[in-house]
């Protein structure tokens, strides 16, 4: 078998397209996993013409397929719209090191970063994130909106905010302002759609901590970190290495949902992160032309759930099928309806988080 420093070397032996530096000491390697006699090697490389990153991934499987005991190789590169500084290389021995606590040191201008959770997927929490930023904004709070799902990011759809983010002559990266002034950093701006996100495990963390510490967030009263579904890693890496000022579950009405969210409190507080309370999504519909009011997903669920679990219910958010249209058109119901019931229950909910 080949020893890592060989692995590593052969790697280095490449560049990226339009870089002069190895692949290795250029930061472009993401990963690299041995198991047997197949090596996999994922690469981070700038966006450019197809041509020369096949030519690169070609060769370098050559090279890799050509070491003693090597039979598969996989290699896998991502191509990136802009440059978010780089991650240092990364061997498999570094990559077991846990990340230092010190993020807090790096984003000290924050005052309070409020995660939004769910137990499950689909229930609001990017909707949520993103309303009640802008309801926090319009409250002339200054907000940030870090959307943290890596694996599915919403919020460039969802805010309307658009651009690459541009880098700072000290290698950190601005966050896009959203219409509605709010500051929105999301791995969308950064990787092309079209790719597979392949960061996984710690290389996944990595990213996350560049999406939060790398980013130039400036003076914020409030950072909205709108979190993916579950209780993975993602989650519980902020809550280690931020000082959360509390997170916001998301529910909606069924059971199933409701016991998610159980579960979802549960992991905050074996993490010590305060609960700041429970939100009902897709609560009530009212029919427009006949204004009957429907409890399509059941009712009252959230607040009950709240109170058996001892935590604040934060209140509930009609379930308004125009939601769906401005998440999709990057117009989110607060600024386009703010007369709306909606809109309403999301300034209440910004009201009751900014009286803390
Ligand atoms: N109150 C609501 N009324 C109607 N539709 C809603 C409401 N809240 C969210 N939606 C819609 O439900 C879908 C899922 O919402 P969203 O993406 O916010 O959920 P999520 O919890 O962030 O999902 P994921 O777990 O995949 O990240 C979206 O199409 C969104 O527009
Ligand atoms: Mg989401």
């Amino acid at each position: 078998m080949p020893t890592e420093q060989q692995i590593l070397e052969t790697i280095n032996r490449f560049t990226a397209p339009g870089s002069t530096s190895g692949l290795v000491d250029g930061g472009a390697v993401r990963n690299i996993e041995v198991d047997d006699a197949a090596i996999l090697v994922a690469l981070a490389v700038p966006a450019g013409p197809p041509g020369p990153i096949d030519g690169l991934r070609t060769a370098l499987s050559e090279a890799l397929t050509s070491l003693d005991g090597i039979d598969t190789v996989d290699v896998q590169i991502q191509t990136m719209l802009s440059t978010i500084p780089v991650a240092p290389p990364q061997t498999q021995a570094q990559v077991q090191t846990p990340l230092p606590p010190s993020w807090g040191e790096k984003i000290s201008g924050i005052k309070s970063i409020i995660a939004v959770a769910s137990g499950k997927g689909g229930v609001g929490k990017s909707t949520v994130s993103a309303n009640l930023a802008l309801a926090l904004a319009q409250a002339d709070f200054a907000v940030g909106l870090l959307d943290a799902d890596i694996y599915g990011p919403s919020q460039q759809m969802m805010t309307g905010a658009t651009g690459s983010p541009k880098g700072t002559p000290d290698g950190r990266i601005h966050p896009i302002m959203a219409p509605g002034g709010v500051n929105v950093m999301s791995i969308g701006f950064i990787i092309d759609a079209d790719q597979p996100v392949i960061w996984r495990g710690p290389l996944l963390m990595k990213a996350l901590e560049q999406l939060i510490v790398d980013v130039e967030w400036g003076d914020l009263d409030y950072l909205i970190v709108d979190l993916p579904p579950g209780t993975g890693d993602i989650t519980l890496s902020l809550c280690q290495n931020v000082d959360l000022a509390g997170a916001v579950i998301v529910t909606t009405p069924q059971d199933v949902a409701l016991i998610d969210a159980r579960k979802g409190l549960a992991m905050f507080q074996k993490l010590d992160v305060e609960v700041l309370g429970l939100i009902e999504n897709m609560a009530a519909y009212t029919c427009p032309s006949c204004g009957n009011v429907d409890h399509i997903f059941g009712s009252g669920g959230g607040r009950r759930t709240a109170e058996t679990l001892g935590i604040p219910f934060l209140g509930e958010i009609p379930l308004d099928p125009s939601i769906v249209v401005g998440g999709d058109a990057g117009t989110p119901v607060v600024s386009d309806r703010p007369d709306s019931p909606a809109a309403k229950a999301f300034v209440e909910l910004a009201k009751t988080i900014a009286a803390g």
